[in-house]
């Protein structure tokens, strides 16, 4: 059995986390720090995989940090409350997904952001002006069912309870104690959704803001591996990160896009990984990628 999956997110790491953490090939004394979890993808492929000593799961959205305290403190308590809302939901599950998206914009409650995400077109929030979750639901889908749900919380309670701290909040004072025996996998929302017409995230973050982040990681000699912008055909999204920060650049080949799919192209998405000089010279395996340039290798 694979790693659990609990949070169903567009943008999820899940289906690349063993290309990524195969860079993780030394031992880590510390914590794995993942600042942009999202749904922790990484953090749980990595600790299913027993690659840390702990994990910090991190977000600056508040009501994702909780749901994630609730399915690891007491995940029965999710699946039932889950259960509930999507069982309610069957005589009428396109209004009823509108009163808890209402609900939802009201009081924050972790167990309705599931639900919204779990019924949402493509499992992909998005917020208006306001901040308010505005997304649509999918009328061709009721959401995970909820003994998934019940299932893939309490494999991920069972793997990280007592072995995690989650902290909500700016990436910069999550990993203010990060040190060198740690390893940090950042996936901050991407450059090209990152202006503000696009709702796609409920934090929008400055280039500047993360380029100072990895200088001062590598300041302190924190490993860390970047996952930042990468290309799709003939288009690339995102631009190049400064050399003087020293990254080796991975293409990770993250499949076929959707989009593509659709419009009947074959379109591969590579996405770029990016490798922190420290991190690089803890890899065992692939020595040649040591490099002070940035360098584009393709697996
Ligand atoms: C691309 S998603 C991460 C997806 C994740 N890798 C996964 O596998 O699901 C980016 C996340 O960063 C969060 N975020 C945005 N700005 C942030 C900031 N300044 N500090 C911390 N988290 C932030 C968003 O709320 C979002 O959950």
């Amino acid at each position: 059995m694979g790693a659990p999956h609990v949070i169903p997110y567009q943008g999820s790491k899940r289906k690349i986390a063993d290309d990524i953490l195969k860079y993780i090939d030394f031992d880590v004394p510390g914590k794995l720090y993942e600042p942009f979890a999202g749904s922790a993808a990484i953090t749980l492929s990595a600790a299913a995989k027993g690659k840390a000593n702990g994990y910090v799961i991190g977000d600056k959205y508040e009501p994702l940090v909780e749901l994630w305290k609730i399915i690891i403190e007491s995940p029965e308590d999710v699946a039932n409350r889950y259960e509930h809302l999507w069982m309610s939901q069957l005589s009428n599950p396109r209004e009823f997904f509108t009163q808890i998206r209402d609900q939802y914009n009201a009081d924050s409650d972790p167990v309705k952001f599931l639900y919204l995400v779990a019924r949402c077109v493509k499992n992909a929030i998005r917020f208006n002006s306001k901040g308010e979750f505005n997304q649509s639901p999918d009328n061709r889908r009721l959401g995970t069912k909820p003994e998934r749900v019940r299932r893939e919380a309490k494999r991920a309670s069972q793997l990280l309870k007592g072995r995690v701290e989650l902290r909500s909040g700016d990436f910069l004072d999550i990993l203010e104690c990060a040190t060198s025996d740690d390893i940090v996998y950042m996936d901050p929302p991407w450059q090209g959704t990152s202006n503000k017409k696009d709702p796609r995230y409920a934090y929008l973050l400055e280039l500047d803001r993360l380029i100072y982040g990895l200088e001062q990681l590598n300041k302190r000699n924190v490993p860390f591996m970047l996952s930042f912008d990468g290309t799709c055909g003939d288009r690339t999204y995102g631009n190049e990160l400064p050399t003087e920060l020293g990254l080796t650049k991975i293409g990770v080949h993250a499949g076929r896009s959707s989009q593509a799919t659709l419009l009947g192209r074959e379109d591969i998405t590579i996405e770029s990984l990016y490798l922190s000089p420290s991190l690089v010279e803890r890899c065992n395996s692939d020595k040649p990628l040591i490099s002070s340039e940035l360098q584009l290798q393709f697996f």
